[in-house]
């Protein structure tokens, strides 16, 4: 049945064809996978003995921060399905399932006074059928949801959340890591400094972009240092698993040759990836990052730099907690340099300063961010290469937003097709890719774009009292995919 629908989707849209597609096959060990996250898609949000979670705080205090009302209390009820949604995986034939653990599942307040042992058999259950069914479990530690005890101790912006999180994650691969040979640690900590103290769009909802931003990601980068090197320490010897975070960032390229242009682009890489891969990979915070941000710091009338200076510990600290590269790859844009615009209040956007747009030729998405430019998958993938040269690579997340939902969801097959024809590129090209996780298994909560925003390759209907999964299209292609590893007709 599957195969005849299959092909007859073939012919009518065309898929096994694709002109420009790469003709190679994937690698024999390259892992195909599908991405979710705990607050997005569990629910159960005081249910198990589980703490409050400083997103649960958000939309509680104020319901109008979700755009259409909904919120993570239900959600996909993946607390109460994840049974259905583990048979959904194996039925599209998955390598790796990359989900994350709720810390207030594990820890109701943060701290270790109390383990709660609901939450752990949870994941546990989780964990062993994905293992029964011979998919591999790949946990985030921390998508987001910050318990709201730590966050009412100044969350991120206070270092003493790092010592927490150690705990947190050793506690984790106390319990998971017999079973877990790949782990990370904290997902796009960017968009939780940058959106969630930067701007009131994601929790805690704060506005600090000129300073709170920077401390931000200097706690998380001690955060994650501390869980990484627990790990080292502690654990990979009798568990032998890896340890990475999964970083975020668009694709940012010279609009023109010009010198101005191309260190433009080279700023925007900086300060949307080198900010946090930079410390990870060569021990501080990227040049133009502190030169830019120290001197404007001064001509505002600090006597400091905004951008915390790291101590030669932290530098050691931070420096070399990688065990593979791992990044979510959505869009890309074009960068333009633009003059100096003086001195105005601090902030992260002047701090960079470029003019950053797409081209009016790209796709759009039903999100104000997301265009389609697959090339930004080969050059993103090599600029890393280039920067970091990273043993492995694996791309963590990569999806298509759209408005309705729709199961009949060819924009999302063609964006795959291209983001993936890309990736093969890179592999030609000598960067060593060895999975593809995309965004999202189900239609998840999309923070506070509720569900206004639809990214999975299973629909679900959200009106249903049993929240109906329904394939998409493009699950059935992903499907043919996993079993073809090619995307054309014939691959040599
Ligand atoms: C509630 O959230 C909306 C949307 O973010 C915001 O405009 C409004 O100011 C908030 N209200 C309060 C009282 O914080
Ligand atoms: C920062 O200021 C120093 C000293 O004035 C100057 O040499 C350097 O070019 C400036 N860097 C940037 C990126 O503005
Ligand atoms: C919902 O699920 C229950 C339990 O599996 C089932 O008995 C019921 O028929 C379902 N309802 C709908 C509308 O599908």
């Amino acid at each position: 049945m599957l195969t005849l629908r299959v092909f007859l989707l073939c012919l009518t849209f065309n898929w096994c064809h694709g002109a420009d597609l790469s003709n190679k096959f994937f690698p024999k060990n390259f892992q195909f996978g599908l991405s979710t996250s705990a607050y997005q898609i569990e629910g159960g949000w005081n249910e198990g003995g589980k703490g409050e979670s400083m997103w649960d705080r958000y939309f509680h205090e104020n319901t109008s921060r979700s755009l259409d009302g909904y919120n993570g209390d239900v959600t996909c009820d993946s607390y109460h399905r994840w049974e259905e949604d583990v048979q959904i995986l194996k039925d599209i034939g998955v390598d790796v399932y990359r989900f994350s653990i709720a810390w207030t599942r594990i820890l109701p307040d943060g701290t270790t006074k109390h383990i709660n042992q609901e939450g752990v058999n949870y994941y546990l259950n989780l964990i062993k059928a994905l293992r029964d069914n011979n998919i591999e479990p790949l946990p985030t530690l921390y998508h987001w949801d910050l318990p709201q005890h730590l966050s009412e101790l100044g969350g991120w912006l206070n270092p003493q959340i790092a010592t927490y999180f150690g705990d947190y994650a050793r506690i984790c691969y106390q319990m998971f890591g017999e079973h877990v040979k790949r782990w990370l640690t904290i997902n796009e900590p960017k968009s939780t400094c940058l959106i969630g103290y930067g701007s009131i769009n994601n929790a805690p909802g704060l506005e600090l972009i000129g300073d709170g931003i920077y401390q931000c990601a200097y706690v998380q980068l001690l955060a994650h240092a501390k869980a990484y090197r627990i790990y080292d320490e502690e654990f990979r010897n009798s568990q032998g698993g890896v340890v990475s975070i999964a970083l975020d960032h668009p694709w940012s390229e010279p609009y023109s040759d010009s010198p101005l242009d191309v260190e433009a682009a080279n700023i925007e890489n900086q300060f949307g990836l080198g900010w946090y891969a930079h410390p990870i990979y060569h021990g501080n915070w990227p040049q133009p990052m502190i030169e830019r941000i120290g001197n404007r710091s001064l001509l505002e009338g600090y006597t400091f730099s905004r951008l915390p200076v790291l101590s030669n510990e932290d530098v050691e600290y931070i420096k070399g907690t990688h065990d593979y590269f791992a990044i979510n790859i959505y869009t890309g844009y074009y960068t333009q340099h633009i003059d100096d615009y003086g001195v105005g209040e601090p902030s992260y956007w002047l701090d960079k300063g470029n003019n950053v747009f797409s081209d009016p030729s790209w796709p759009k998405s039903s999100s104000d961010w997301l265009t389609s430019y697959p090339e930004a998958m080969r050059k993103l993938l090599n600029w890393i290469k280039v920067e970091y040269n990273p043993a492995e690579v694996m791309v963590t997340e990569n999806g298509w937003p759209d408005s309705t939902g729709t199961l009949e969801d060819q924009e999302r097959i063609t964006y795959m097709q291209g983001y993936l024809s890309n990736l093969l590129d890179a592999i030609d090209d000598g960067v060593n890719v060895i999975g593809y996780l995309h965004w999202s298994l189900l239609d998840v909560l999309e923070w506070n774009a509720g569900h206004t925003q639809r990214l999975g390759l299973v629909h679900v209907d959200f009106e249903s009292a049993n929240l109906t999964r329904t394939w998409k299209n493009s699950a059935y292609w992903y499907q043919n995919l996993l079993t073809t590893r090619c995307l054309v007709d014939n691959c040599q």
